[in-house]
């Protein structure tokens, strides 16, 4: 049987009630089959400046570049800021896309997903998102999409998904996207 798929989870958001966080959580949990996803939180990522580069990745900027390359693939949780992709995601990405010919998002699978409480589910924060991995030469999944509207009504108190109809939306983009990244593995 093939290995299992080592996917990394990252939430655009800081915050312990992050419903972004929150549906990372809950993919971890309905991944299927030869899918584990481990989830990377942003915190001890600085802001991106070119000085401190280059005197070398701080700590929080080397762990997560090196999960990035240990990993087969990317799973992006964004929340949407003013229509647009908040500056904790852009900035990691930002990191991990450097140095241009070595940076562990080039030539990587990656999927996008979002939970928002407005009507729209991130569609324009996802859609922005998408034009940054142009850059990076990152392989980012065109479909299924993922938009999780009116999610605060979807997750409980403690941030696990209680509706059943997202849970289920999750789980067949999970299997779709299990079978992009297996497209940029070898087999082995
Ligand atoms: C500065 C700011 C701008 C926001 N702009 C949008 C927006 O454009 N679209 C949207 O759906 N929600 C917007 N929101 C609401 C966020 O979607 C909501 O706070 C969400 O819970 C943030 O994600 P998180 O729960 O993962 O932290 C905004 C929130 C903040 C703080």
């Amino acid at each position: 049987m093939a290995e299992a798929l080592r996917i990394l989870g990252v939430a655009g958001s800081l915050r312990a009630g992050s419903l972004n966080k929150a549906l990372l959580r809950a993919a971890a949990e309905l991944a299927p089959d030869g899918m584990e996803i481990e989830v990377f939180d942003l915190a001890e990522v600085p802001l991106y400046n070119g000085d401190v580069e280059a005197a070398g990745d701080p700590p929080g900027v080397a762990a997560f570049k090196q999960a990035i390359a240990a990993s087969d693939g990317v799973l992006m949780a964004t929340p949407e800021y003013n229509h647009g992709v908040p500056g904790v995601m852009k900035n990691a990405i930002d990191w991990a896309s450097r140095p241009p010919r070595e940076a562990p998002l080039g030539g990587k699978p990656v999927g996008l997903i979002g939970a928002s409480p407005g009507q729209t589910g991130t569609a324009r924060g996802q859609s922005q998102l998408r034009q940054a991995f142009e850059f990076t030469n990152s392989y980012c999944m065109p479909q299924p999409e993922l938009l999780v509207f009116r999610a605060h009504e979807k997750f409980d108190g403690d941030g696990t998904l209680t509706d059943e109809a997202t849970a289920q939306y999750l789980q067949r983009y999970l299997v779709a996207f299990g079978g992009w990244v297996r497209r940029f593995v070898p087999a082995g």
